[in-house]
């Protein structure tokens, strides 16, 4: 039984591995998610056939309340809100390593089991990053939602972090040096670990979660790996190795698409709302006077002349809800005979691929999809660019001005078009809070209003013509 359990878990990591690389394309996605979802059945299996496990009606009651919570999450999460569920969730699955750990920890302490070895190290892997995994994911939640902002005491929070590593090491010593597990250990360590996944997450600047949700992502995987060891349960280690390795590589995304470096992020403070508070004061003396507004009817006669459009879709859109508006005004220029391209992003919206899914949900083909380094050469001939919701993705202060809090994070370079239009409600900030330049460029237009009505309108106009 215990081989076939193994191939089984063997059989299970080959369908993630399968499904892991057909979610690395739009075209294959949902393959892969069936093939991860086909794995995951498989594994599920095989831990139910494993010999010595909890009794069935746990098990069955764990699934009812699991699956329950998960279905009303997911149907009441909307998608501008995945980044906290995904954040959420990583805390979690630390959560659970936490759990998993501490749990056998004390029954090794009734046992008088003696600490040595792989084990030991497992379980105390397990408990020091599913902790700080849980802590830091409540933080990082706190903080997406807005309801905590961005600290002002980076450095403070670098020496709590500092002594409570310094805690931690000193725990972790007194337990192998002594050889001896005992409940008190298991308390400070925790308590410290907590600790530490605040004060690591909490000085990180609003714009830099993505990094940092992306890392807590790896680091539930790496603990769930580290229980698969204290388990013995070589699926767990499969599963959690893969996990924490995939989300590693989408750290390391990332900050490629930001521009920044890891250790910048974790240590390098504010990079965010509150990290340009001046700018964000005199908005109204930027702007003042330099903004040219359009309405969708002249939105309409400049797109009914235009041979090649480049739509660049933001959090605005998804906010909106204007992925099916922006493909039926695409459908009439394309009737026209222009050329539509959609420009992504690597961190639009708010979570990765967020603008993927918004368009794949209104039947955009991929191929008029285009990432950042593929239609940044092709914008000086684009006649328009279409900026729907989207604002720090597209600010040329990250390119122009140095002093800039985004300066240095790679941005579509839609004012090199010949004209671009912003459609968006007002003149406030994107997500990091700053003023953005584009706006009062000399090709560049602004349409006021919810992008779906302006949309709409458009498109409604240009049928007209
Ligand atoms: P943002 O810079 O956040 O700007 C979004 C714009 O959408 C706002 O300026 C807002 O202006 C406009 N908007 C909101 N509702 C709208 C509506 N109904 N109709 C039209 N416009 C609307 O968006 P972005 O350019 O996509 O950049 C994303 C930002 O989020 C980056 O700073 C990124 O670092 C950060 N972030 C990204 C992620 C990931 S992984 N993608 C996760 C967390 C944070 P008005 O209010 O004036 O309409």
């Amino acid at each position: 039984m215990f081989a076939l359990v193994n191939l089984s878990y063997l059989t299970a990591a080959v369908f993630f591995i399968l499904g892991i690389k057909g979610m690395t394309k739009p075209k294959t996605a949902v393959r892969g998610n069936q093939l991860s979802a086909i794995g995951m059945l498989i594994a599920v299996t095989a831990a139910l056939l494993h010999h010595d496990i909890i009794g069935f009606t746990t098990i069955i009651a764990g699934i009812l309340l699991g699956s329950s919570i998960g279905a009303l999450l997911a149907k009441r999460t909307a998608m501008t809100s995945m980044p906290e569920l995904v954040a959420s969730l990583n805390g979690v699955g630390g959560g659970a390593s936490l759990a998993v750990a501490g749990s056998t920890w004390l029954t090794a302490i009734a046992a008088n089991s003696v600490v040595t070895g792989v084990w030991s190290a497992a379980i105390l892997a397990s408990i020091v990053i599913g902790a700080i995994t849980l802590s830091g994911s409540v933080v990082a939640v706190l903080k997406l939602k807005g309801t905590i902002g961005d600290s002002k005491r980076a450095r403070q929070w670098q020496l709590i972090t500092a002594a409570s590593l310094v805690g931690i090491l000193a725990c972790a010593s007194m337990m192998f040096g002594e050889g001896q597990l005992s409940s008190l250990v298991l308390l400070a360590i925790v308590g410290l670990c907590l600790l530490l996944g605040v004060g690591l997450v909490q000085p990180i600047g609003g714009a830099d979660m993505p990094v940092v949700v992306a890392l807590l992502n790896a680091y539930s995987g790496l603990a769930g790996a580290a229980t698969g060891f204290v388990l013995e349960n070589q699926g767990l280690i499969i599963t959690g190795s893969l996990v924490g390795a995939s989300g590693l590589i989408l750290t390391a995304v990332m900050c490629k698409a930001m521009n920044r470096s890891l250790p910048n992020v974790l240590f390098g403070g504010a990079f965010g709302p509150q990290a340009d508070t001046q700018s964000k004061s005199n908005d109204s003396e930027f702007y003042d006077g330099k903004v040219k507004y359009a309405t969708p009817d002249d939105l309409a006669l400049l797109l009914d002349g235009a041979r090649s459009v480049v739509m660049v879709p933001g959090y605005g859109l998804a906010v909106a809800q204007a992925q099916h508006a922006v493909k039926e005004l695409a459908n009439q220029l394309e009737a026209r005979g222009a050329k539509v391209s959609y420009a992504i992003h690597p961190v639009a919206g708010r979570m990765p691929g967020h603008m993927n899914v918004l368009l794949a949900e209104a039947e955009i083909p991929y191929d008029q999809l285009k990432d950042m380094d593929t239609i940044n050469p092709e914008l000086p001939q684009a006649d328009v660019a279409i900026v729907l919701g989207a604002n720090d993705v597209v600010n040329p202060a990250a390119a122009e001005d140095p002093n800039s809090p985004i300066f240095g994070m790679p941005i579509l370079d839609v004012h090199k078009a010949k004209t671009v239009v912003n459609v968006k409600r007002s003149l406030s900030p994107g997500f990091a809070g700053i003023p953005n330049s584009l706006f009062i460029r000399d090709n560049s237009l602004m349409v006021k209003g919810d992008a779906k009505e302006v949309l709409q309108a458009t498109t409604s106009a240009i049928k007209e013509l």
